[in-house]
Protein backbone atom coordinates (compact mmCIF):
# COMPACT_ATOMS: atom_id res chain seq x y z
CA UNK A 1 0.00 0.00 0.00
CA UNK A 2 1.58 3.42 -0.83
CA UNK A 3 2.47 5.55 2.01
CA UNK A 4 0.27 8.62 3.16
CA UNK A 5 3.08 9.90 4.12
CA UNK A 6 4.90 13.28 2.13
CA UNK A 7 8.06 15.24 3.88
CA UNK A 8 6.65 18.05 2.33
CA UNK A 9 3.57 17.85 5.11
CA UNK A 10 6.79 18.15 7.88
CA UNK A 11 9.05 20.96 9.20
CA UNK A 12 11.38 19.48 10.84
CA UNK A 13 12.80 16.25 9.37
CA UNK A 14 15.24 13.72 10.69
CA UNK A 15 16.48 11.05 8.81
CA UNK A 16 18.21 8.29 10.78
CA UNK A 17 20.10 6.59 8.24
CA UNK A 18 22.18 2.58 7.83
CA UNK A 19 24.46 0.72 5.63
CA UNK A 20 20.92 0.32 3.65
CA UNK A 21 20.84 3.67 2.81
CA UNK A 22 23.96 3.33 1.11
CA UNK A 23 23.92 -0.36 -0.12
CA UNK A 24 22.01 0.93 -3.52
CA UNK A 25 25.77 2.81 -3.93
CA UNK A 26 27.24 -0.73 -3.66
CA UNK A 27 28.74 -0.21 -0.23
CA UNK A 28 28.31 -3.64 1.71
CA UNK A 29 26.32 -3.78 4.50
CA UNK A 30 27.62 -5.59 7.96
CA UNK A 31 24.99 -8.01 8.02
CA UNK A 32 22.76 -9.82 6.18
CA UNK A 33 23.81 -11.42 2.79
CA UNK A 34 27.26 -10.12 1.52
CA UNK A 35 27.53 -8.68 4.80
CA UNK A 36 31.05 -7.10 6.00
CA UNK A 37 31.27 -9.13 9.25
CA UNK A 38 30.45 -12.54 7.50
CA UNK A 39 33.65 -12.13 5.57
CA UNK A 40 35.52 -10.08 8.29
CA UNK A 41 36.09 -10.89 12.05
CA UNK A 42 35.72 -7.34 14.01
CA UNK A 43 37.63 -9.28 17.01
CA UNK A 44 40.64 -8.63 14.42
CA UNK A 45 40.06 -5.67 12.20
CA UNK A 46 37.34 -3.28 14.69
CA UNK A 47 38.59 -2.63 17.97
CA UNK A 48 40.70 -1.04 20.16
CA UNK A 49 42.34 -4.16 21.26
CA UNK A 50 42.65 -5.66 17.48
CA UNK A 51 44.56 -2.25 16.99
CA UNK A 52 46.94 -2.27 20.14
CA UNK A 53 47.97 -5.88 18.72
CA UNK A 54 48.20 -5.36 14.84
CA UNK A 55 47.85 -1.57 13.66
CA UNK A 56 49.06 -3.06 10.12
CA UNK A 57 46.49 -5.69 9.67
CA UNK A 58 43.40 -3.30 11.28
CA UNK A 59 45.10 -0.37 8.92
CA UNK A 60 44.65 -3.21 5.92
CA UNK A 61 41.25 -3.67 6.74
CA UNK A 62 40.25 -0.35 6.16
CA UNK A 63 42.06 0.65 3.43
CA UNK A 64 40.59 -1.67 1.70
CA UNK A 65 37.17 -0.38 3.14
CA UNK A 66 38.28 3.21 2.34
CA UNK A 67 39.08 1.91 -1.51
CA UNK A 68 35.80 0.11 -1.92
CA UNK A 69 34.31 3.18 -0.85
CA UNK A 70 35.97 5.77 -2.75
CA UNK A 71 34.51 4.01 -6.26
CA UNK A 72 30.90 4.38 -4.57
CA UNK A 73 28.89 7.59 -5.80
CA UNK A 74 26.01 8.65 -3.50
CA UNK A 75 22.40 7.01 -4.76
CA UNK A 76 19.19 9.07 -5.72
CA UNK A 77 18.25 8.21 -1.84
CA UNK A 78 21.17 10.76 -0.80
CA UNK A 79 20.37 12.79 -3.46
CA UNK A 80 16.88 13.51 -2.17
CA UNK A 81 17.79 13.58 1.36
CA UNK A 82 20.26 16.57 0.37
CA UNK A 83 17.58 18.16 -1.58
CA UNK A 84 15.05 17.85 1.83
CA UNK A 85 17.76 20.06 3.63
CA UNK A 86 17.63 22.97 0.85
CA UNK A 87 14.32 23.19 0.36
CA UNK A 88 12.58 22.20 3.69
CA UNK A 89 12.33 24.03 7.12
CA UNK A 90 14.76 22.01 9.16
CA UNK A 91 16.41 18.75 8.01
CA UNK A 92 19.15 16.57 9.87
CA UNK A 93 20.88 13.37 9.24
CA UNK A 94 21.71 11.16 12.00
CA UNK A 95 23.97 8.13 10.55
CA UNK A 96 25.17 4.64 11.49
CA UNK A 97 27.36 5.24 8.32
CA UNK A 98 31.01 6.29 7.59
CA UNK A 99 31.17 5.88 4.65
CA UNK A 100 30.43 10.15 4.04
CA UNK A 101 28.04 9.19 1.15
CA UNK A 102 25.25 11.93 2.69
CA UNK A 103 28.09 14.85 2.67
CA UNK A 104 28.73 13.80 -1.04
CA UNK A 105 25.40 14.05 -1.62
CA UNK A 106 25.06 17.82 -0.87
CA UNK A 107 23.86 16.88 2.86
CA UNK A 108 25.45 19.70 5.39
CA UNK A 109 23.46 18.74 8.44
CA UNK A 110 25.07 15.33 9.31
CA UNK A 111 26.00 13.87 12.77
CA UNK A 112 27.77 10.68 12.02
CA UNK A 113 27.00 8.38 15.49
CA UNK A 114 30.07 6.03 14.51
CA UNK A 115 32.42 8.38 13.43
CA UNK A 116 33.55 8.77 9.82
CA UNK A 117 36.42 6.07 7.11
CA UNK A 118 38.08 9.72 6.45
CA UNK A 119 38.99 10.60 9.73
CA UNK A 120 42.19 10.09 11.26
CA UNK A 121 43.66 10.70 14.43
CA UNK A 122 46.24 10.34 17.27
CA UNK A 123 45.25 9.49 20.60
CA UNK A 124 48.53 10.39 22.06
CA UNK A 125 49.29 13.94 20.72
CA UNK A 126 45.25 15.02 19.47
CA UNK A 127 46.26 15.47 15.38
CA UNK A 128 43.40 15.15 13.35
CA UNK A 129 43.21 14.96 9.31
CA UNK A 130 40.15 14.41 7.16
CA UNK A 131 41.55 13.22 3.70
CA UNK A 132 39.03 11.88 1.74
CA UNK A 133 41.14 11.18 -1.59
CA UNK A 134 44.46 9.72 -0.30
CA UNK A 135 45.09 5.76 1.03
CA UNK A 136 46.76 5.67 4.32
CA UNK A 137 50.11 4.64 3.05
CA UNK A 138 52.16 6.51 5.81
CA UNK A 139 50.45 4.79 9.27
CA UNK A 140 52.47 6.98 11.91
CA UNK A 141 51.00 10.10 13.07
CA UNK A 142 52.95 13.05 11.49
CA UNK A 143 53.29 15.31 14.70
CA UNK A 144 54.58 12.22 16.92
CA UNK A 145 57.17 11.31 14.36
CA UNK A 146 58.49 14.86 13.69
CA UNK A 147 58.54 15.46 17.62
CA UNK A 148 60.28 12.01 17.61
CA UNK A 149 62.85 13.09 15.00
CA UNK A 150 64.12 15.67 17.55
CA UNK A 151 63.50 13.91 20.83
CA UNK A 152 65.88 10.71 21.48
CA UNK A 153 63.60 8.85 23.78
CA UNK A 154 60.10 9.54 21.66
CA UNK A 155 58.58 7.07 19.96
CA UNK A 156 56.28 7.86 17.20
CA UNK A 157 52.86 5.86 17.51
CA UNK A 158 50.26 4.80 14.71
CA UNK A 159 47.37 6.51 13.32
CA UNK A 160 43.78 5.70 14.15
CA UNK A 161 40.88 5.60 12.23
CA UNK A 162 38.28 8.29 13.43
CA UNK A 163 35.71 5.48 13.62
CA UNK A 164 33.52 3.97 16.73
CA UNK A 165 35.04 0.97 16.83
CA UNK A 166 33.03 -2.70 18.74
CA UNK A 167 33.99 -1.62 22.61
CA UNK A 168 34.12 2.45 22.04
CA UNK A 169 31.80 4.74 23.65
CA UNK A 170 29.95 7.44 20.88
CA UNK A 171 31.03 10.87 21.40
CA UNK A 172 28.53 13.02 23.92
CA UNK A 173 28.81 16.05 21.62
CA UNK A 174 27.31 13.79 18.47
CA UNK A 175 24.88 11.83 20.83
CA UNK A 176 23.65 15.61 21.93
CA UNK A 177 23.45 16.89 18.99
CA UNK A 178 21.45 14.34 17.47
CA UNK A 179 19.21 13.64 20.16
CA UNK A 180 18.50 17.56 20.41
CA UNK A 181 17.38 17.22 16.40
CA UNK A 182 15.13 14.24 17.60
CA UNK A 183 13.56 15.32 20.26
CA UNK A 184 12.69 18.57 17.61
CA UNK A 185 11.60 16.67 15.30
CA UNK A 186 7.88 16.19 14.10
CA UNK A 187 8.79 13.67 11.47
CA UNK A 188 11.43 10.98 11.60
CA UNK A 189 12.46 8.35 8.39
CA UNK A 190 14.59 5.28 9.53
CA UNK A 191 16.69 4.11 6.49
CA UNK A 192 18.01 0.43 5.72
CA UNK A 193 19.34 -0.39 9.72
CA UNK A 194 18.89 -3.96 11.21
CA UNK A 195 18.63 -1.44 14.79
CA UNK A 196 20.81 -4.17 16.76
CA UNK A 197 23.12 -1.76 17.56
CA UNK A 198 23.13 0.20 20.47
CA UNK A 199 22.99 2.79 21.74
CA UNK A 200 22.27 3.60 17.81
CA UNK A 201 19.57 1.27 18.15
CA UNK A 202 17.40 3.48 21.39
CA UNK A 203 18.01 6.77 19.30
CA UNK A 204 14.58 7.03 17.47
CA UNK A 205 12.73 6.73 20.75
CA UNK A 206 13.26 10.20 21.17
CA UNK A 207 11.86 10.78 18.87
CA UNK A 208 8.96 8.76 19.51
CA UNK A 209 8.68 10.46 23.02
CA UNK A 210 8.64 13.84 21.52
CA UNK A 211 5.68 12.99 19.15
CA UNK A 212 6.78 12.76 15.80
CA UNK A 213 5.25 10.62 13.37
CA UNK A 214 8.01 7.69 12.86
CA UNK A 215 8.77 5.78 9.55
CA UNK A 216 10.68 2.94 8.71
CA UNK A 217 12.52 2.31 5.01
CA UNK A 218 13.71 -1.43 5.27
CA UNK A 219 12.79 -4.34 3.29
CA UNK A 220 12.45 -6.64 6.46
CA UNK A 221 11.30 -6.20 10.12
CA UNK A 222 13.92 -5.22 12.42
CA UNK A 223 13.49 -5.47 16.60
CA UNK A 224 12.44 -1.97 16.51
CA UNK A 225 9.49 -2.18 13.52
CA UNK A 226 6.49 -1.64 16.26
CA UNK A 227 8.21 1.81 17.36
CA UNK A 228 6.95 2.83 13.92
CA UNK A 229 4.04 4.39 12.59
CA UNK A 230 4.54 3.18 9.11
CA UNK A 231 6.82 0.82 7.71
CA UNK A 232 7.63 0.78 4.13
CA UNK A 233 9.31 -2.62 3.24
CA UNK A 234 11.57 -1.27 0.26
CA UNK A 235 14.73 0.04 -0.71
CA UNK A 236 15.88 3.25 0.37
CA UNK A 237 15.82 4.85 -2.93
CA UNK A 238 12.04 3.80 -3.89
CA UNK A 239 10.93 4.46 -0.63
CA UNK A 240 12.03 7.89 -0.35
CA UNK A 241 11.34 8.84 -4.00
CA UNK A 242 7.41 7.78 -2.53
CA UNK A 243 7.94 9.90 0.25
CA UNK A 244 9.78 13.12 -1.72
CA UNK A 245 6.91 13.26 -4.12
CA UNK A 246 6.01 16.83 -4.64
CA UNK A 247 9.70 18.48 -3.16
CA UNK A 248 10.55 21.32 -4.99
CA UNK A 249 13.52 21.06 -6.91
CA UNK A 250 17.05 22.56 -5.02
CA UNK A 251 19.14 24.83 -6.99
N1 LIG B 1 17.38 -0.14 1.29
C1 LIG B 1 17.01 -0.10 2.60
N2 LIG B 1 17.44 -0.99 3.50
C2 LIG B 1 18.25 -1.97 3.09
C3 LIG B 1 18.66 -2.09 1.75
C4 LIG B 1 18.19 -1.11 0.83
N3 LIG B 1 18.54 -1.13 -0.47
N4 LIG B 1 19.49 -3.16 1.66
C5 LIG B 1 19.60 -3.69 2.88
N5 LIG B 1 18.84 -2.98 3.76
C6 LIG B 1 18.67 -3.19 5.20
C7 LIG B 1 18.81 -4.61 5.68
O1 LIG B 1 17.55 -5.29 5.64
C8 LIG B 1 19.31 -4.44 7.11
O2 LIG B 1 18.23 -4.40 8.03
O3 LIG B 1 19.73 -2.50 5.83
C9 LIG B 1 20.00 -3.08 7.09
C10 LIG B 1 21.51 -3.12 7.26
O4 LIG B 1 21.80 -3.60 8.55
P1 LIG B 1 23.31 -3.67 9.08
O5 LIG B 1 24.18 -4.29 8.06
O6 LIG B 1 23.27 -4.32 10.42
O7 LIG B 1 23.74 -2.13 9.18
P2 LIG B 1 23.52 -1.09 10.37
O8 LIG B 1 22.19 -1.27 11.01
O9 LIG B 1 23.84 0.24 9.81
O10 LIG B 1 24.64 -1.54 11.39
C11 LIG B 1 24.82 -0.79 12.57
O11 LIG B 1 26.75 -2.06 13.09
O12 LIG B 1 28.86 -3.07 12.75
C12 LIG B 1 28.17 -1.94 13.11
O13 LIG B 1 29.20 0.12 13.21
C13 LIG B 1 28.53 -0.71 12.32
O14 LIG B 1 27.19 1.29 12.01
C14 LIG B 1 27.19 -0.12 11.93
C15 LIG B 1 26.26 -0.75 12.95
Amino acid sequence: MPSPIRVTDFSRIVFFTGAGMSAESGVPTYRGKGGIWKEYDFESCACQEAFERDPDHVWEFHNYRRGLVRKCEPNEGHRLIARCEQVLPSVTVVTQNIDGLHQRAGSKRVHELHGSLWKLRCDRCGWRDEDFSAPVDDLLCPACKALAATTPRGTPVYKRPGIVWFGDSLSGSVVQASCQALDASDLMISIGTSAVVFPAAQLPVVAKRAGATLVEINPEDTPMSELYDHCMRSTATEALTELCQGLPSGS
